[in-house]
């Protein structure tokens, strides 16, 4: 039976996240790729019980993670089941809801027929009774926001997520989902965007100052471009990396361009200065942008789980890296 390290909490940091009670990990783990059926059970099993030892407690998740989707959901819920059941109350589960789930009308989008019966499908998954975070996973402009607001307040008012998410909404519809929300008594807890050093568009569209003003925090996905701003596609492209496996499918070889590779050797001699790998400079710029809670880590082993957890020791840029940086960029 698994007993968690004693040290767990010695060297993570834990932020609020914009104005509400809770507080996140620096670094969450995030289950889209690489915890699924797609993997071996025992691996993903040894990613997530280290990441736990190493302070991570907050494991993102949606319906349609895993190949095939809701796989992602059933391993955690094994993990939950056999490993990690003592330690409910010291972990934050999210999951979502927007994306295609199912075949007909009600696998979809935004409408409350859709969000209240995946919910209760991640749940059976999960094997739990509620998930902390539950959150609308893309803007849907057919159905009307009252109608995907009302469900998500009255899945907190059923007990069944403790708080409300979105994700990839931008600047204005999430402003006015926030309004929406709380004239149901929710207040939105956390923004899901995309986000890394190759995708600032949270930053151009002011999305980050619009969160910080509303109290709302924020949660960065693909923080290394799906692994773009790694050295590892520098030179080739590896056949065990995502680019390199046609099975994923949302990075391919196309994405690797003469262009991108120039930018990734002189952003990489920079991270090398600050003793630090690309990805992990990657990361740490992430982390440090305003109004962030938390951001996901996405990884397909242990080694660089372990690597990337090496980021949060070397958190800051001096004004001068990050001229650097932006001037490559
Ligand atoms: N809300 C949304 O719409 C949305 C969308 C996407 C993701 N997300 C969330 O964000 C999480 C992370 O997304 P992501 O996987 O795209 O994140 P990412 O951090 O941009 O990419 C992760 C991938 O980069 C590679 N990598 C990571 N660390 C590395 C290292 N130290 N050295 C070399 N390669 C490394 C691995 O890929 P390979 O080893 O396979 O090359 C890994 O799977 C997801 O799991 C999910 O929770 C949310």
């Amino acid at each position: 039976m698994y007993v968690a390290a004693k040290n767990r909490y010695d060297k993570m940091i834990y932020n609020r996240v914009g104005k509400s009670g809770l507080k996140l990990p620096q670094f969450s783990l995030g289950f889209w790729q690489n915890f699924g059926f797609e993997k071996d059970y025992e691996e993903v099993k040894e990613i997530v019980l280290k990441a736990f030892d190493s302070g991570i407690t907050h494991f993102d998740l949606a319906n349609n993670y895993g190949r095939p989707f809701g796989s992602a959901e059933i391993n955690l819920g094994k993990i939950l089941k056999n490993e990690l059941a003592p330690y409910r109350d010291e972990l934050i589960i999210s999951t979502k809801a927007g994306y295609t789930m199912w075949d007909g009308p009600y696998g979809d989008h935004g409408s409350r027929k859709y969000i209240m019966a995946s919910l209760d499908q991640s749940l059976n998954r999960l094997g739990i009774k509620y998930v902390d975070i539950f959150y609308h996973h893309r803007p849907d402009y057919d159905t009307p926001l009252k109608e995907t607001m009302k469900a998500l307040a009255d899945i907190v008012n059923q007990g069944k997520a403790l708080y409300i998410g979105l994700s990839n909404y931008p600047k204005e519809r999430a402003l006015e989902a926030i309004e929406v929300l709380r004239g149901y008594g929710v207040e939105l807890l956390i923004h899901q965007p995309k986000l890394s050093m190759l995708n600032q568009w949270v930053k151009e569209t002011e999305l980050d100052k619009m969160l910080i003003k509303e109290g709302v925090g924020m949660i960065p996905f693909s923080i290394l471009s799906q692994g773009l701003l790694t050295e590892k596609y520098i030179t080739e492209i590896p056949l065990d990396s995502r680019a390199g496996n046609p099975d994923v499918g949302f990075l391919n070889e196309d994405s690797v361009t003469s262009e991108l590779r120039v930018k990734l050797v002189k952003l990489k001699e920079i991270a090398k200065k600050r003793k630090q790998s690309l990805a992990q400079m990657a990361i740490s710029w992430a982390s440090m942008q305003n109004g962030v809670s938390s951001v996901l880590l996405g990884v397909s082993r242990i080694g660089q789980l372990e690597a990337n957890l090496d980021a949060l020791n070397n958190r800051f840029f001096t004004d001068k890296e990050i001229k650097d940086i932006n001037k490559i960029l």
